[in-house]
């Protein structure tokens, strides 16, 4: 990544644009008073819950909740990441993104925007194409994939090659010289012998399946055999511009296919990919040889609502879709859906479609795929057998931890709606009762799968506190229930810095009553400086509404912190005058805190000089707010 886009350019930029001619260029707007309304573009609906705010320059959508500003409203429609959204902005106002100087040199491995490898491996990409049009030996190449049922059509929207055999082919095409040699080794495309320093092409007599980012731009290669020698399959290594962990394969090919993508299905196999696509599924994805990653998830979450995972039916199939569970779950958002399909014995996608085709194929997804909810109890099912006592307690203490990890309120609750109905038991006496008794049934069984490698799950952390889900934000409590002093904090959610900010974010008039956020400024506790950052914000902008502060940030990391924080409970529920003073009493403690630690450096330095007349006021006046009744409602 280049250096960071300033968000004093982001904001200007966001001044610059009008979100009704952002939103308008995309949509049919119809004029509604004051606002615009349209059919919301985030969910399929008939009469139009989509509304566009002039005054306040931001979209919302009654039905689906999506809503944010001009940015995020490019960001969601046309699936661009937040720099490349800011780009499209800028060029709309004719303007040039500016960047920050990137502070730290230490990350050579983080490529700048225009990095000379780029280019390189476009061009190698075109010279594999050319040499599978005009190789000497092209014709086994061109056999192998008609055999495999392609045809040029599909190579072409895959932009297949060939790497000819010979150890020099792509050194003598793609460079003059050394310097030029040693990019192409930065690319990935030529290995230097460590002993030897001798140079040779990395991919030699393999069909070549170029990798794309999201942006299309070429960033490394597949290669395979045309036979069955080993290595089947041949990567580009991790280049400053390939990162094989993050990268999804046919995702850009995918987004090309199609105008309008609702469900990804996630293969194994490159020929996976294209073997669907040849029959006509063409939104299939693969990881390039590693795991599914939460990251894979979430850069796939922010295209689509819907993800399915194909895999074999065998043990390795099945491993693979527990573990691409287990990265899911962190990013299960209400409204997304994550299925399983396992294909029979023996099968892959590309088998499998080509032997019963598109229709048959996209039918069997329709019919057979397990949503996600399904799947994690019926797995552990197996596990935990709960047709007994000890079976069912056995596997609420193995799932509960998994669903507490499902950031979805509404899902989290149908997770756990379903479990109390296998078990037949009252989850919160199960875990309060089992609270004490402390090492968890999960941490004692083995794993379903070879111990070695066994799901992610197993190491984590038992996380007891599970009646922390009852109490405050249930979209159906009527009223958030007092916290029960004393008890312990749920790590990273329930903080009392946390809590007042969520409150405050849900009801920024508060802001305006409370101590000024500049007072408190010099936290420097991660949560302390979020509620300040967002008091800060509600104080210099009065009358915004939380989708209003949530849209300022949308993007940034903040904003993830803050959005997280919201949940959807913020449309429903009424401010209790218990969150209220709970927000009071953090602001105070803050503020106390702030002047504690500056008469403390007041005093410190007065051992050692005079102190000036405006310092010794500063000190009369610290004394005095300390002694001062602190702001309340
Ligand atoms: P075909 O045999 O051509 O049908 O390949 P496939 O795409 O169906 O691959 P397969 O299901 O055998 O493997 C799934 C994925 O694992 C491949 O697409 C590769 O990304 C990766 N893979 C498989 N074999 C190898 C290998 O020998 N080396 C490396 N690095 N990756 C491999
Ligand atoms: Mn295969």
């Amino acid at each position: 990544m280049a250096g960071l886009i300033p968000q004093g350019f982001i904001d200007d930029l966001l001044g610059r644009t009008d979100i009704v001619e952002v939103v308008g260029a995309r949509l049919k707007l119809k004029k509604t008073g004051k606002n615009y309304s349209a059919l919301c573009p985030f969910h399929n609906e008939k009469s139009p819950s989509f509304s566009v705010s002039p005054d306040k320059q931001f979209y919302y959508c009654f039905g689906c909740g999506a809503g944010g500003n001009a940015l995020s409203f490019v960001m969601d429609f046309e699936r661009l990441d937040f720099p490349e959204a800011v780009e499209d902005l800028a060029k709309q106002a004719g303007v040039e993104v500016q960047r920050e100087e990137r502070s730290d040199r230490r990350q050579s491995s983080t490529p700048r925007k225009d990095s000379p490898l780029y280019a390189l491996l476009e061009q190698a990409a075109a010279y594999y194409r050319q040499q599978l049009r005009q190789h000497p030996k092209k014709q086994r190449a061109v056999s192998y994939l008609k055999q495999r049922g392609l045809t040029g059509h599909i190579a072409k929207t895959y932009d297949i090659g060939l790497a000819p055999p010979g150890w020099n082919n792509v050194i003598a095409h793609l460079s003059r010289d050394s310097s030029e040699e040693k990019a192409l080794i930065e690319a990935g495309l030529v290995v230097e012998n460590e002993d030897s320093g001798k140079r040779y092409d990395r991919f030699r007599d393999r069909i070549m399946f170029p990798i794309r980012d999201s942006r299309g731009r070429v960033i490394g290669f597949g290669g395979r055999v045309l036979g069955d020698d080993k290595p089947k399959y041949l990567n580009s290594p991790e280049t400053p511009v390939f990162h094989k962990g993050q990268e999804l394969y046919g995702l850009y090919e995918a987004k090309q296919q199609n105008r309008q993508l609702d469900d990804i299905l996630v293969v194994e196999g490159y020929m996976d990919v294209i073997a669907l696509a040849q029959h006509g599924v063409t939104n299939a994805v693969a990881t390039l040889g590693t795991a599914t990653s939460e990251d894979h998830l979430k850069r796939l979450f922010r295209l689509v609502h819907s993800v399915t995972f194909c895999f074999d039916g065998d043990k390795a199939g099945k491993q693979a879709a527990w573990r691409a569970l287990n990265s899911a779950l962190p990013v299960l958002e209400d409204g997304r859906h994550v299925r399983f399909l396992f294909l029979p014995d023996g099968q892959d996608p590309d088998s499998m479609v080509r032997e019963e085709g598109q229709l048959a194929f996209q039918q069997r997804i329709n019919e057979q795929a397990q949503p996600l909810t399904e799947y994690l109890l019926s797995y552990l099912s197996k596990e935990a057998n709960p047709s007994s006592l000890e079976g069912k307690a056995h596997l609420a203490a193995l799932a509960l931890p998994l669903i507490n990890k499902v950031p979805g309120s509404l899902l989290r609750r149908l997770l756990r709606q379903s479990l109390a109905q296998i078990t037949g038991m009252d989850l919160d006496k199960v875990t309060s009762e089992e609270r004490n008794p402390a090492p968890s049934p999960a941490a004692e069984t083995t794993p379903p799968q070879e111990q070695h490698d066994a799901p992610p799950h197993w190491d984590d952390d038992w996380q007891p506190a599970m009646d922390d889900y009852q109490p405050s934000y249930e979209p159906s409590a009527p009223a958030p229930a007092p916290r029960k002093p004393g008890r312990k904090e749920k790590k990273g959610v329930d903080s009392p810095l946390l809590q007042a900010t969520r409150t405050l974010l849900h009801h920024p008039h508060l802001a305006g009553l409370a101590q000024q956020a500049n007072e408190l400024a010099g936290e420097d506790e991660d949560e302390a400086r979020l509620l300040v950052a967002l008091l800060d914000a509600a104080q210099k902008n009065q009358g915004l509404s939380t989708i209003e502060l949530l849209a300022r940030w949308h993007g940034t990391a903040l904003g993830e912190q803050l959005s997280r924080l919201a949940e959807q409970e913020w449309l429903l529920n009424n401010p209790s005058d218990n969150l209220e003073q709970q927000f009071f009493d953090t602001i105070n403690r803050l503020s106390a805190e702030q002047t504690e630690r500056h008469i403390d450096k007041l005093l410190a330095k007065s051992a050692n000089e005079p102190l000036s007349i405006e310092e010794k006021q500063q000190l009369r006046d610290l004394y005095r707010r300390q002694r001062a009744p602190k702001t309340d409602r």
